[in-house]
Order: C-alpha cells, then structure tokens, then sequence
C-alpha cells in the first residue's frame, strides 16, 4: 500500500502532530511504502517571513527523522524539491470546481475570522491534491481537521479521470476515529493556532509548565474525577497501552485524586518518552550536511515517482504536441 502524508512547517511540531500524524506514518513504514514530506510550499499560505520558513523546514524535517522516519526504508522530501507538483497542480486546476473551493472550511474559516485571503490559500486544496495524486497516494493518515481536503482532492481526480481518461488513483482519508481530537492545555482542539501546544522537543521547564497548566475541572478531590472530556486524561492516555489506560481510568474514578499530582506524572511520562528521540534530534540539528544529503535523496526519488503521473497528466490533457 501507498501511504502519504505531508505536514506544515509552520510552527514547532506538537503532541497533536505526532499523535494524528507523525507516529502513524512511522509506524506505516514497515509495511507499507511510505512518502512522507514537509509541505513548505502550502506553509507560504500563512508565513510571510522567509528565515522563519526556512527554519521551521529544518525543524520539522530533524523532527520527523529523530522521531524515526527512515529515509532508506521510506521517501523523505521537502515539497519544494520536486516542484513538478505545482505543474500538477495547474493541470488540476482547470477541474476544479469554484464552488468545490468555497465551500471548504479552512478557507471559509480563515474569512470569516477577518483574515485576508489571497490565490495561495483559495487553492491550498488543489495544491494538496496534486501533493497525493502525483505520487499515486493511496492512503492518507491525518487528522480529522483534513478530512474535508481529502474529499477535495478524491473530487478532483474523479473528474480529472472521467474528463481525460484513467490517469490517477482515488486516495482514501485514513484517520483514527479514536483519536480524532487531541485537547490541547486548555481542552480546545490542540492546534498552533490556538497557542495552546504542547511541543515534541522543548525544554524540560517550559515541558513542565505546559503541563501543570493543563485544564482541568473543579470536582473536588474526594470525588470520582469525570473521564469524558477531560483534557488531563485524555493526553495522558495517548502514553499509555490499553490496560494501562484502564489502569487510570480506575485511578480517576477512585476519589482522592489530586489532579495536580497526576499532572506531575504526567510532565515525566512526556519528558521520559521523548529522551531517546532528543539525542537523536540534536545530532541532525548539529549535521546539517547530513540532513541535506538525506533530503537530496529523498527529493530525487520523489521525483521519479512523481514523473509517471505528471507524465500521464500531461499526456492526456494534450500537451504532448
Ligand atoms: N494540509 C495538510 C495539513 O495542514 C498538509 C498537507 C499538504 C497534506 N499536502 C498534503 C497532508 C498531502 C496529506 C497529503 O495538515
């Protein structure tokens, strides 16, 4: 199976990211052929300052790699490095409905916050459907917020086949239903924008802080702690197997919890598992030669795949005069 997922460099990458997506595409990896890459071409939609682009390119991909993506076993790249897909992306244009662009949430959000939109952003789903269909995509992992741009892009190549022929594969969303939303501190949707992150890779006070802020309710401690909706709960269990996850369960429902302890815990469980991933992470910070030729390889072999579709693509509009 083809599996593929981008992620935007945005910003630093947090518990959210690695949950929905990072640690499912590495877990992907051993069976499956994996494409994974760093959309910083979709990023240029809401960063509007080049050294911040650029670092946060070379963040996520240290990340990705020190969290376990292997780029022998997998294709690594960054978005730009294989700008065959905004030729795609033209190409996909001219099937895409106006409507179908409308009625999309991101940007139908991001207008009605009062945030100016420009081309790029209207378009940010054409440009992500040539992401998936110029590497024959088959399955998708990511979070649910995406949902709505996978049916986008599946739109897309449908009437891009039923116009010109049998040219690209119908991706499948794959999100996990159980994991649909990660809280973030304040019990909200964890997500960049609502500043309410707890990242991968911080400090182990700045880790702390995060934590012990978490939100949690007033039910006093000799009570039974609600488990339904509790951010606390929630994010620890992402650390946790089933039966341990039960274990706890048992411990909230138990009066005499102190929330406050459980947080204590908690900001140990989190700085505990990352360890071996942060020794990793500073190695490919410090080796950014490395880092280069990992990506110089990923973006060649990218390439390759992507020429097969774009070729077809190509072909069956009629550019090939
Ligand atoms: N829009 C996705 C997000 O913000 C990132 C993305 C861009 C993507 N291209 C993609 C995800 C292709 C999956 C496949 O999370």
């Amino acid at each position: 199976m083809r599996v593929l997922s981008g992620i935007q460099p945005s910003g630093k990458l947090h518990l959210g990211n690695y949950f929905a997506m990072m640690k499912r595409m590495i877990d992907y990896q051993e069976n499956n052929e994996l494409f994974a890459f760093i959309v910083n071409y979709h990023a240029l939609t809401s960063v509007f300052d080049a050294e911040k682009l650029r670092e946060g390119t070379f963040d996520a991909v240290c990340d990705f790699l020190a969290l376990g993506l292997d780029p022998d076993k997998s294709t690594f790249w960054v978005q730009s490095d294989v700008p065959e897909v905004t030729e795609l992306t033209w190409l996909l244009s001219n099937v895409t409905g106006m409507g179908l662009l409308e009625r999309a949430h991101s940007y139908k959000d991001k207008m009605a916050k009062g945030i100016p939109a420009n081309l790029g952003l209207f378009s940010y789903p054409v440009l992500m459907a040539a992401d998936i269909l110029a590497f024959g995509g088959e399955r998708v992992p990511v979070g649910k917020d995406q949902k709505q741009h996978l049916e986008i892009a599946r739109d897309i190549a449908e009437r891009f086949n039923t116009a010109y022929g049998e040219t690209f594969v119908l991706p499948d969303a794959d999100i996990a239903e159980d994991l649909a939303t990660i809280p973030g501190i304040d019990g909200q949707k964890m997500s960049k924008s609502y500043g309410n992150t707890i990242e991968i890779f911080t400090d182990e006070k700045t880790l702390k802080k995060k934590v012990m802020s978490i939100k949690t309710d007033t039910t006093p401690v000799d009570e039974p702690k609600p488990i339904e909706g509790n951010a606390l709960f929630e994010l620890y269990s992402l650390f946790l197997n089933e039966k341990e996850k039960e274990e706890l369960k048992e411990r909230f429902i138990t009066p005499g919890l102190k929330y406050g302890e459980v947080k204590k815990e908690l900001a140990g469980v989190v700085w505990d598992y990352f360890a071996p991933y942060r020794e990793k992470r500073e190695m490919y910070a410090n080796d950014k030669a490395e880092v280069a030729r990992i990506l110089q390889k990923g973006a060649n072999k990218a390439s390759e795949a992507a020429s097969y579709y774009v070729e077809l693509a190509r072909k069956n509009v009629g550019l090939d005069y």
